[in-house]
């Protein structure tokens, strides 16, 4: 079952969901000592994950990992990790060095090299505890398109092919393992994406209906439809 948090604006919805996703991560570690949260790529989660920065979290026991990644270059402008860098991790004050704890995805190596290098990663933990994705016009979640064959594949992560969103070779965490998080918070805003919040709340066959209950923080120009 979804539920739908619904604030005035991008603004106050990415302040929501970095109140939201900071509760999860301390109720995570308080009970396992130990976090592992899927951060999305795109352009919305960039406040949110500059506001996540700003609150005091116990960051060494935080294991940072990608929903999915372009097949880009290393430091190419256009790949997730690059833009979690610069909204979230390069922020974080008062520790030394987390890139142990951070696990970007090898996808340079290629789509299928990428995702049987990180698949091996995924698979050597015991499931995600968060999974904070974003979401496209046409319903996709990390590189998980509608029709796309890597809706099928049922390993962990998988190599997605043809994406109807550059690049065409991508690595994205598989329907099951998003599936299997314990949370999955979902981060939408604007008018572009009304259309399909509707078809989502029809219940359609969409990608990111296929994931389980959803925490959705949204604004209230995607909820107009
Ligand atoms: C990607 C993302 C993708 C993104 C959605 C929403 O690689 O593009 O992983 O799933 O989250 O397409 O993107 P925007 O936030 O830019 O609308």
């Amino acid at each position: 079952m979804h539920s739908w948090h619904i604030s005035r604006d991008i603004e106050q919805a990415s302040i929501a969901a970095a109140e939201f996703l900071g509760e999860k991560i301390m109720a995570c570690i308080k009970q396992k000592d130990i976090c592992h949260i899927a951060l999305p790529g795109g352009n919305t989660p960039a406040l949110c994950l500059s506001k996540l920065a700003e609150k005091d979290l116990p960051w060494r026991k935080i294991h940072w990992y990608l929903g999915d990644e372009r097949c880009y270059p290393i430091g190419h402008e256009e790949r997730n990790d690059v833009m979690l860098y610069k909204n979230l991790w390069s922020r974080i004050n008062g520790e030394d060095d987390l890139s142990d704890r951070i696990h970007c995805v090898p996808a340079e190596l290629g789509a299928e090299r990428g995702a049987e290098a990180y698949r091996k990663l995924i698979d050597s933990i015991a499931g995600l505890d968060i999974a904070f994705l974003g979401m496209g016009e046409d319903g996709h979640t990390a590189s998980l398109f509608p029709g796309n064959a890597a809706l099928d594949d049922e390993r962990s992560v998988v190599p997605v092919h043809d994406s109807p969103k550059a690049p065409d070779d991508r690595v994205s965490l598989s329907l099951k393992t998003l599936n299997d998080a314990t949370h999955r918070l979902v981060l939408t805003a604007g008018s572009a994406k009304a259309e399909i919040i509707a078809r989502i709340r029809q219940g359609e066959n969409l990608p990111i209906n296929l994931i389980g209950a959803i925490n959705w923080f949204v604004d209230e120009a995607a909820m107009a439809e």
